[in-house]
């Protein structure tokens, strides 16, 4: 745990109420409304999930048992048969949904796609055979290493109706990152494309492909089926390499979907922990369904003439729960966009609105931050009436970027959703309900029903109201992750051990600092572990540690968070050198590119600072407390007692 003080400096007290207009339409519309279904949950939370089980649902087979707890570990719907594919597709089909559209894809070069849901079926169920005619089966591991096409979804979706778990691997890593996940997840077959747009560039995902597995480097992977997006040059191998297009022709459109188990594995993935290996968070297939679908509706309010876009990435849990599941499990149409916004593009997110009438935006803080510094001109230059609610993800909201967010996108007529939550709760945990809870500008508000939240300290008491400590969980929830891939000691060291067990009440530590106001709102504050959140990506400081001292000229790496007006945190590296070695610029950039080779561009610091040791108590820790104040431009006199050697403190503000 970090040697930060939890305590929060943010003093806000506006708040606003969910606009009239709003409120006039949505399902859930008053404060009373979602008490009631609040209290409905923690009475008997176990009939509350099974009632809308039962009846948002698809089951080939009824479940035995609800809830199965034996912390850490829980099982939902015991014995209960059903495939998530089937929920978002097949059951569409015989309803007015069939022509209705399923992903409206918005590609960068400016090409779009508008599938139904008759057409997305028939797509995945073509994928599915094709991965069949690959080998793949029920049980296997497949990855997905895509860009933001339709494809990506139609990837989860075939391997989720034939049983085989997905991987998705964010295209933004690296062939070293890739090949790490391969590897643990013991896969057997790779899905990608030959490339992919991104910021103005093509990226060769195949050659990342290629090198992952070069030397048969991840012995388990057999297949690798490619999509064709930019017909980069690509070297197929014979017996190994497909491409989809070619088998597509092939393959029937009659794949009826496995029954799975509702602790079936759906999917596994990777995010940064502590140490320095990324784990292998795993979900399981009807809590998971439920829990996504659910919070779609509460959250959302969705409607059935909803034009939905999140515009996260799929290789992220976001994407995962909100662009794929949530949204097509509720029937609901949802906008993929390949591209981001960037400064050669200043107006392309609000064009996509107004192109396609979107009515429900979900992104996150640091591009809300990017856009205010561009300028109100792009969005004021364009027809934004049709959105009716605004969401954010990823990382906590300063109060003006939400003002922004609710004057310039949201007219103040559109509530704003601030979402908390994590890729190991698999769902939303904690946000307002747009037509029935007021907002306060920084706050993700109240907890949803069925989850129970405290701010407690290390020994589980909860704090006094307004008081830092550490944001816990305390009652299983449907979409709660089941373990650590192949590592369950892993799973539950990190979450369940920080906070013991009392009197037999169980403790999820979320690693996230908090406080609960009068109230009853939460204001999260950030990581209280060795996790830096930069640009809303989550990275792990020793993950990035480790691939600086894989570099022959550095000795020794401490890499912490440094406050950045847009991305919240960037990377700040402290680095000492090996002796034949002398600190230079090109040094510092050939070790920037070295980190972005390694691990990808999201994990490339953005300050390397040389000096000649590190700051270190007398048991050899490094002092990381200090090396954040000082990357703040902090002074650091503060406790320095348990420093061995004063003078390196006096060094290394020279260096700075
Ligand atoms: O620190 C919290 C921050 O993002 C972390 C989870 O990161 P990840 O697993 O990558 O999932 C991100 C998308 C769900 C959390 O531990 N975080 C996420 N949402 C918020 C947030 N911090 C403050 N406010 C939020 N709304």
């Amino acid at each position: 745990m970090n040697d930060i003080a939890i305590e929060s400096i943010l003093q806000e007290e506006r708040k606003f109420n969910p606009p009239d207009q709003f409120v006039q339409k949505a399902k859930i519309n008053s404060f009373e409304q979602y008490q009631q279904l609040y209290n409905k949950a923690k009475k008997d939370p176990e009939a509350f999930w099974a009632e809308l089980a039962a009846n948002e649902l698809h089951w080939f087979k009824k479940w035995e048992q609800v809830l199965d707890w034996k912390p850490p570990f829980a099982k939902w719907f015991v014995g209960g048969k059903l495939n998530i594919s089937y929920n978002c597709l097949d059951r569409h089909l015989n309803t007015a949904r069939k022509n209705k559209a399923a992903i409206i894809w918005e590609g960068e070069p400016g090409d779009s796609r508008t599938i139904t849901y008759a057409q997305l079926h028939r797509e995945v169920c073509q994928f599915a055979n094709a991965l069949k005619e690959l080998g793949a089966k029920k049980g296997d591991k497949v990855a997905i290493y895509m860009p933001m096409i339709p494809e990506a979804a139609i990837a989860m979706l075939a391997c989720a109706r034939i049983g085989a778990a997905h991987t998705v691997i964010f295209g933004g890593f690296s062939a070293e990152a890739l090949k790490d996940r391969l590897v643990d997840a013991e896969v057997k077959v790779v899905i990608t494309a030959d490339g992919g747009y991104r910021k103005d560039k093509v990226v060769a995902l195949k050659t990342q492909v290629d090198l992952a597995l070069a030397e048969n480097s991840v012995p388990s992977v057999q297949k690798v089926l490619v999509v064709q997006r930019s017909k980069e040059l690509t070297q197929m191998q014979p017996e190994r390499d497909y491409w989809w297009h070619d088998l597509q022709k092939t393959v029937s459109a009659d794949c009826p979907a496995e029954e799975m188990d509702s602790e079936d594995l759906l999917f596994i993935l990777y995010t940064s922990g502590t140490t320095g290996k990324p784990k292998g968070v795993v979900h399981t297939t009807g809590g998971y369904n439920l829990y996504t679908h659910m919070t779609t509706q509460w959250i959302f309010d969705l409607q059935e003439t909803d034009v939905y876009w999140c515009t996260a990435d799929v290789g992220w849990i976001t994407g995962h729960s909100y662009i794929v599941y949530g949204p097509l499990s509720n029937g609901a149409t949802t906008v993929m966009y390949e591209g981001v916004s960037r400064p050669s593009n200043p107006g392309c997110m609000w064009d996509i609105i107004e192109k396609y009438g979107v009515t429900i935006f979900y992104t996150a803080p640091t591009a809300i931050r990017a856009w205010i510094k561009m300028g109100d001109s792009y969005p004021n230059s364009r027809n934004l009436t049709s959105l009716r609610l605004l969401g954010t993800v990823g990382e906590p909201i300063n109060p003006e970027a939400w003002i922004w967010y609710h004057r310039i996108i949201g007219a103040e007529r559109c509530p704003i959703v601030d979402t908390w939550w994590q890729t190991e709760t698999g769902g939303v945990m904690i946000s307002p309900l747009p037509g029935a809870i007021a907002t306060k500008p920084g706050s993700c508000t109240l907890p949803l029903p069925g989850v129970l939240v405290e701010i407690v300290d290390l020994d589980g008491n909860a704090v006094k109201t307004n008081e830092g400590g550490y944001l816990a969980i305390k009652y299983p929830w449907p979409s709660m992750m089941r373990t650590v891939y192949n590592n369950p000691e892993r799973f539950r060291q990190s979450y369940w051990e920080h906070i013991p067990p009392k009197d037999g009440q169980y403790f999820y530590f979320a690693g996230d600092g908090a406080r609960e106001d009068t109230d009853g709102y939460f204001w999260v504050m950030g990581r209280v572990d060795d996790v830096i959140n930069v640009a809303g990506h989550r990275l792990g400081t020793m993950e990035i540690e480790s691939a600086l001292v894989s570099h022959q000229a550095v000795a020794e790496a401490a890499v912490v968070g440094k406050p950045d007006e847009i991305k919240g945190e960037d990377i700040f590296a402290f680095v000492t050198l090996e002796g034949s070695y002398s600190a230079s610029e090109s040094l510092a950039n050939e070790l920037k590119q070295h980190v972005a080779r390694e691990i990808g561009a999201i994990a490339r610091p953005g300050e390397i600072r040389f000096t000649e040791a590190l700051p270190k108590t007398r048991s050899g820790k490094i002092m990381r407390r200090l090396l954040r104040g000082l990357a703040a431009g902090q002074d650091v006199a503060g406790d320095t007692s348990t420093l061995e050697d004063l003078s390196v403190l006096d060094k290394l503000r020279e260096a700075i």
